[in-house]
């Protein structure tokens, strides 16, 4: 019996609902499959934490997670309470940057059934490879000066290891797949580190001849992402190009609260964490009417992670066809709660 140790961190929000449904989901196809088991090991870190200690997570809470298989996370943030750069910077991106989850792949795809707001959403399939370190996301910068003569500073630091590790990530998954990476970029000489960029991406194509490539400036490739997305079949990003170009990737499909993300720890030292692209929804918290795709599709990526795609194809066909007999969230044109579309989606496992 293969069994998995997971640290779950519901976090804030429409985490705190989502995940308890995902669980479920994935007890149930343990139960089913009977080859695998999950051990889960829930961490309250959240900003309730931190108004209760002071701190988003414990000084040692990064070695605690040292020991697990994989974390699952739900969202942080709520800013009525806390800021979101200390909400942030001491959970989320401290976990991505500690544990080195150097690469952030998030697909997205046509759904059956979905009511995607694309004249034409047919046959879309792609997957944004995200780097998920550095870029724009520095943390070099600052706010000097008082009053009007107040300046803000953010410095974008791309290094070659990080720039090109994203890059390689992005066309072996190419390879697997349609064989064909874009690179997102803003070349025309604005940007400084974009040239630099192209450059990488020009070096590391040498090594995939069979691949072939694209490169388009970041604006036009987000237009393109509503107007063809069939295009695409990888597409690699920095930290916040791809940010940004993965909630359209949501929105496409019909709701970034279908999207899913996993952040990857590619060196093996580390855990990789399992989080989708939306955030707490502070709006729609506490009303039940989440929808918990996005956290399931996000559990399915965990199962390919760990090698179980059989099991986490079951569980993507299963969700298609829930969502194709209309039970469904209010974010994506139904009237069913979070629960009732995780009990849809267990029945539908169990029977199939
Ligand atoms: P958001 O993704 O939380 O919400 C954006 C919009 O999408 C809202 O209208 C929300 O109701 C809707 N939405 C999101 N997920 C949904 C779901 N599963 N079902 C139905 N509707 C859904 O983004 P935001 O409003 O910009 O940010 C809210 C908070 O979340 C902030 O504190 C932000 O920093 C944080 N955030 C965290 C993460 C993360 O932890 N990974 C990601 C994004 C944002
Ligand atoms: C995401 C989120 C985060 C990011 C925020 C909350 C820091 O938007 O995971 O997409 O920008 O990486
Ligand atoms: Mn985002």
């Amino acid at each position: 019996m293969q069994k998995y140790e997971i640290a779950v961190i519901p976090g804030d929000g429409i985490g705190k609902e989502v995940v308890p449904e995902a669980l479920k989901v994935l007890e149930t196809l343990a139960d089913i499959h009977g080859g695998l088991s999950f051990e889960w090991t829930p961490f309250p870190w959240s900003c309730d934490y931190y108004v209760q200690h002071g701190k988003m997570m414990p000084d040692d809470g990064i070695q605690t997670l040292q020991n697990f298989n994989a974390i699952f996370l739900g969202a942080v943030g709520n800013p009525q309470v806390v800021p979101d750069h200390i909400s942030l910077w001491g959970l989320l991106i401290n976990i991505r940057r500690e544990m080195e989850q150097s690469i952030n792949i998030r697909p997205a795809r046509y759904f059956k059934g979905l009511q995607s707001p694309l004249v034409n959403p047919k046959d879309f399939d792609l997957i944004v490879v995200r780097e998920n370190s550095e870029g724009e996301y520095s943390e070099v910068g600052g706010r000097i000066h008082k009053n009007e003569d107040e300046i803000a500073i953010q410095n974008a630091i791309f290094t070659r290891k990080g720039t090109e590790r994203a890059m390689r990530y992005a066309f072996e998954l190419a390879q697997k797949r349609r064989g064909h990476v874009t690179s997102a970029t803003k070349s025309n000489g604005i940007v400084h580190s974009m040239p630099f960029w192209d450059g990488v991406f020009d070096e590391v194509k040498k090594d995939y001849s069979e691949v072939e490539t694209a490169s388009y400036h970041i604006d036009a490739l987000a237009a393109f992402f509503v107007s063809r997305p069939q295009v695409f079949d990888v597409i690699v990003a920095s930290n916040l190009f791809g940010d940004i170009l993965t909630d359209i990737g949501g929105a496409i499909m019909g709701s970034i609260g279908i999207a899913p993300a996993a952040n990857i720890n590619v060196n093996g030292k580390y855990p990789s964490m399992f989080e989708p692209v939306h955030g707490s929804a502070p709006d729609i918290y506490g009303k039940g009417i989440a929808n918990p795709v996005g956290q399931i599709w996000t559990a399915k990526m965990m199962l390919d992670h760990f090698g179980e795609e059989e099991l986490g194809q079951h569980l993507l066909d299963a969700m298609e066809s829930v969502i194709g007999e209309g039970i469904k969230t209010v974010d994506i044109g139904g009237a069913a709660t979070t629960k009732e579309v995780t009990e849809a989606l267990i029945q539908r496992l169990k029977s199939l």
